[in-house]
């Protein structure tokens, strides 16, 4: 039988698909699984409970949903220790729970983006017991980065290296030999000049690929190859991950090798793909194909982050820059544009971020003095943070680009400052002596109802214990109040969506504004942040689509509250 010339029809979806790069302005909700919904009553987050709750984000109107890692792990870093990349650990479920959870995600019109792990992992993975088994030498230990001590009897660390956790970034194990770990001694580094690794992890993206995920988050991005011969740093600051150095053991180089190779796996799932564009069963659009990378990079510039999304790298990297600035319009504004700037030769969208399970809550960080950092141990003045979250929250989804948001930060959550020791679990907390780890206090599980249980997280009370004050916080307690932190962001998220103006794009135009207050123009959308402590007038620049707190207008001005964001559109 002829064959018609197969000048295929993959073209033009391609064209689409491209076209849509659902990335560049999507809104990312990222799940932590622990605190998310317990669908067991064993107090602990679980994939089935992620999967009940799908409709509540289907609804809220995020686009995509990042999942903290539920990998099998011993859990000495909640799980960013990982002993089996291809299993998800009973306390979650199972590989059907993530086969359900990704089914249904799809079925809802959301894409799930799940967590690697590549810096290290957990001493119980497989690979590392075989290194401690077989000894010094042994080919297995080539895979990590194991070395003999220093000094006369081996006794000192290899070199001058500290974890991010506190204490020095190496253990000695019982033969002798020291081994690195970047973070808790439980995790090991791996030795990404080994070969193996990259096979490894290639090998480990296709698994997830196969279960359909829609994207990978890649945890310490900025990790995996450290300078040769393991240099001593001497007197530097090692343990601010966002300095302005480049570490021997961050942002070098040879990492963009690891991920060049990485974006020809998921080229190739992506072109192999493509069907065709159509609505979900929801009525969304959707399309198949479009699967990403986010890189969790800390490095000192905006400028160094856009080395990680060059075209043939990874999609998006999160801006670490932009959730370490304090409510000051100059400082935003130098952020904005300088992120703006950086992203456009590269081609990659900004991405914005203001809370993540490791650093204080932004209701809180801005309930604080300005300058405390990310790890903030007072509640501070907490109306005066929530409404400068509310404010933030607006101005950030206004911004050209992807945005994150956390779960819990949609009801204006604050941090958990008062957490008693004995139910802390962050490593960092013990291994600072309890003057740094307070990651705990924005990991506590969220509030869906009013009363009951862990109110409504499970039947079974929760890991981390809830404040008394959730309850009104809750999920049941903000649906349908006007003026909720709820509804104002599924307001915002209504109105991202249909604002053709809002959402992907690589400039603002910045309009005059008063001394504290950022206003941009984005076609026929204006976006007026007001961070100065009082109420400022400004001219009304057409009907109000929404605002942060109450504003009044007459005359053709409008009256902004202090820490108050409003959303005009000039149509
Ligand atoms: C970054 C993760 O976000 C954090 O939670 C974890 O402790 C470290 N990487 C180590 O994996």
């Amino acid at each position: 039988m002829s064959q018609q010339p197969s000048a295929a029809p993959a073209p033009a979806t391609v064209t689409v698909a491209r076209r849509r790069d659902w990335w560049r302005d999507a809104v990312i909700y990222q799940v932590y699984p622990r605190s998310f919904a317990d669908s067991n009553g064993d107090g602990m987050g679980d994939l089935e409970g992620v999967r009940s709750r799908l409709p509540y984000l289907r609804d809220l109107g995020v686009d995509a949903v990042w999942l903290s890692p539920f990998y099998a792990s011993p859990q000495a870093d909640a799980g960013y220790d990982v002993a089996d990349y291809r299993a998800v650990d009973p306390m979650f479920g199972n590989l059907l729970d993530a086969d359900a959870l990704i089914r249904d995600a799809h079925a809802l019109g959301l894409r799930i983006i799940v967590d690697l792990v590549p810096n290290h992992s957990s001493d119980q993975h497989e690979w590392f017991k075989r290194a401690l088994a077989e000894g010094p030498g042994s080919p297995s230990r080539d895979r990590y980065h194991f070395r003999p001590g220093k000094g006369e009897n081996g006794e000192l660390p290899p070199n001058d290296w500290e974890s991010i956790f506190g204490g020095p970034a190496w253990t000695r194990v019982a033969d002798g030999e020291w081994y690195l770990h970047l973070f808790a001694p439980e995790q090991p580094d791996f030795n990404w000049e080994h070969p193996a690794v990259g096979d490894e992890f290639r090998s480990i993206l296709r698994f997830w690929l196969d279960m359909g995920v829609d994207g990978f988050r890649i945890d310490v991005a900025h990790g995996l190859v450290k300078a040769e011969g393991l240099p001593d740093l001497g007197g530097a600051d090692q343990l601010k991950l966002l300095g302005n150095d480049v570490m021997p053991f961050f942002d070098q180089d040879g990492v963009h090798d690891v991920y060049r190779q990485w974006r020809h796996v998921l080229d190739e799932y992506a072109e192999n793909e493509l069907g065709p564009e159509g609505p979900s069963a929801e009525g969304r659009w959707w399309a198949t194909g479009g699967r990403i990378f986010v890189a969790e990079a800390w490095t000192p510039t905006v400028e160094r982050t856009a080395n990680y999304v060059r075209p043939d790298e990874l999609h998006q990297a999160f801006n670490f820059q932009y959730l370490s600035t304090d409510w000051d319009a100059k400082e935003l504004r130098a952020v904005i544009d300088r992120t703006l700037e950086a992203m456009r030769p590269v081609g990659a969208p900004a991405t914005w971020v203001l809370s993540n399970h490791d650093v204080t809550r932004h209701a809180t960080r801005f309930a604080n003095p300005p300058g405390l950092g990310t790890q903030i141990r007072t509640a501070g003045d907490r109306e005066l943070g929530l409404r400068r979250a509310r404010a933030a929250t607006l101005l950030m989804l206004a911004l050209p680009g992807s945005a994150y948001v956390y779960q819990g930060e949609e009801l204006g959550l604050p941090d958990v400052v008062d957490l008693p020791d004995e139910v802390r679990q962050d490593p960092a907390y013990f291994r600072g002596a309890g003057q740094d780890g307070f990651r705990d206090g924005c990991r506590v599980p969220i509030p869906w109802t009013r009363e009951g249980s862990s109110y409504g997280f499970g039947s079974g009370g929760s890991w981390l214990p809830q404040p008394a004050s959730w309850g009104e916080l809750s999920i049941e307690a903000q649906t349908g109040v006007a003026g909720s932190t709820l509804e104002l962001y599924r307001g915002a998220l209504r109105v991202r969506r249909e604002q053709a103006d809002l959402g992907a794009g690589d400039a603002v135009e910045w309009l005059r504004a008063p001394e504290g207050v950022l206003a941009f123009r984005r076609g026929e959308f204006v976006c007026v942040t007001n961070t100065s402590g009082e109420s400022v007038t400004t001219p009304a620049y057409g009907r109000v689509l929404l605002a942060s707190g109450e504003l009044t207008e007459a005359d053709g001005e409008a009256k902004l509250p202090a820490d108050t964001t409003v959303w005009w559109t000039t149509a």
